[in-house]
């Protein structure tokens, strides 16, 4: 393994590389514009370098916040070369969209209240209060509108109306949906007629990354097909609703808002602010209802259909995701931590597969259906210290270190051998590996 000087510059330069001033796009060419959970990844890496910067990233996240409370996946770049993206979701059809920020009219995973927690923990208390001080009225509004718009049974899981809004942007269960449901007519026949083979010629993120490592083009096709569809309903939750669209209540997305509402009472606490008294009960039914995702028979959580409450029982990453929402059992911890140590599912030679080694789905190179990715190493890494398995965590950040020392920070990586694919140089692979050899080094983080 590298050592930390090179480490440490050779992830640094990435980030630098990929600065854009107040924020920090994901890889030069296929992901231009600012991210999300990106930027809330970057800036946990950002604050060892420079804590300022690291504030920026986050507070430039608000420029995109609708006046519902929204946190939109994507703020567009508003050069006139990104007008074609600009105008794929228009915005603006939605009256809460912001006037002076182009974005999407979907979420990502609400990892926000996560970064700000991390970032306030290099500060010293003045400064921590002031930063959560300013911090907090936009997650609260977030969080809120998650369980406005994406709760409307008050059953505690928010529920998801595109794959993208998971992160886990080509994750089977959803892309099995996708296939099942979803497919209109008009794409129906390119397949039929292999039409796909010629509009492949125009793909632009083919032009980044070999084809092999992407979805295929049907698939594409099916995206921008559910993205016109939510668009032609303004993005209003209610007419999504109505038409009974493409509707999940993933793992991922909830375990992943249990630790962060966990977090936003944490910063409430600090403030001497007293949460909404609904948001509160909200928060406790989340962590009751992520139980109902449990599947006896095979022994492990799963998403689950909105409509139908019908379990997606295709095993995938998520599966390890409540480890990192902390509120499961020692016991069912204990189950999930077994499936890590076990070859045949989740403990390849470069661990963490995004898809089980024995899965059918299990592809070593393609993009959310194999390959291990540093971000959820970071949060299963995460959840391993606080369920006491330091040995786990600490061999886990040996081998993630490793694969970026090794290969550089791709995107994603085979998890056979650890060699680099999808986008070089991009953002999160840089900023978490920096979190981990810090946090590795200096266990207060
Ligand atoms: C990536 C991921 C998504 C991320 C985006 C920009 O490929 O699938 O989670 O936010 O593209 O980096």
């Amino acid at each position: 393994m590298q050592d930390e000087p090179d480490l440490l510059t050779a992830t640094s330069a990435v980030l630098a590389m990929n600065d854009r001033g107040n924020y920090t796009q994901p890889a030069h060419g296929l992901y231009p514009h600012q991210w999300l959970w990106d930027s809330c990844f970057i800036a946990i890496g950002l604050r060892h370098l420079d804590v300022e910067r690291a504030k920026s990233e986050l507070l430039s996240l608000l420029r995109g916040q609708w006046q519902n409370g929204m946190l939109p996946n994507i703020i567009f770049r508003d050069d006139p070369q990104y007008r074609t993206d600009r105008n794929i979701w228009r915005s603006w059809v939605n009256p809460y969209a912001p006037n002076d920020a182009t974005t999407t009219g979907i979420t990502q995973p609400p990892m926000l209240a996560e970064a700000v927690v991390q970032v306030g923990a290099k500060l010293a208390w003045p400064e921590r209060r002031s930063w959560y001080a300013i911090m907090y009225p936009a997650l609260v509004r977030y969080h809120e509108w998650l369980y406005d718009e994406r709760d409307p049974h008050h059953e505690g899981l928010v529920l998801q109306i595109h794959p993208w809004e998971t992160g886990l942007d080509n994750t089977p269960p959803w892309i099995a949906e996708m296939h099942d449901h979803q497919l209109p007519f008009w794409i129906t026949a390119i397949k039929a007629t292999h039409a796909d083979k010629i509009i492949n010629l125009f793909r632009r993120d083919t032009k980044s990354v070999p084809m092999d490592e992407r979805f295929s083009t049907i698939e594409a096709l099916t995206l921008f097909d559910i993205q016109r569809r939510l668009r032609r309903k303004s993005y209003d939750i209610n007419k999504i609703l109505d038409h009974s669209l493409l509707t999940i209540e993933d793992l991922s997305f909830n375990s992943i808002f249990i630790r962060a509402n966990s977090h936003l009472r944490q910063i409430a606490a600090s403030l001497r602010q007293e949460l909404p008294r609904e948001l509160l009960t909200s928060m406790e039914r989340t962590e009751k209802a992520l139980e109902g995702l449990w599947d006896p028979y095979s022994n492990q959580y799963f998403s689950r259909d909105f409509v139908t409450h019908r379990l997606l029982k295709t095993p995938t990453i998520a599966t390890l995701l409540p480890l990192y929402a902390g509120t499961i059992t020692k016991e069912r911890a204990a189950v999930l931590v077994r499936l890590l140590e076990n070859e045949q599912a989740f403990g390849p030679a470069f661990p963490i597969p995004s898809v089980p080694v024995n899965s059918f789905w299990y592809n070593p190179r393609l993009y959310w259906q194999g390959p291990a990715w540093v971000n959820m190493n970071w949060l299963i890494i995460d959840g391993l210290k606080r369920y006491g398995y330091k040995d786990h965590a600490a061999a886990l950040t040996e081998s993630t270190l490793e694969m970026v020392a090794k290969a550089g920070s791709y995107e994603y990586f085979d998890p056979r051998d650890g060699s680099g694919a999808g986008a070089a140089n991009f953002s999160w692979t840089a900023a978490l590996a920096i979190d981990l050899f810090k946090t590795q080094k200096r266990p207060s983080g």
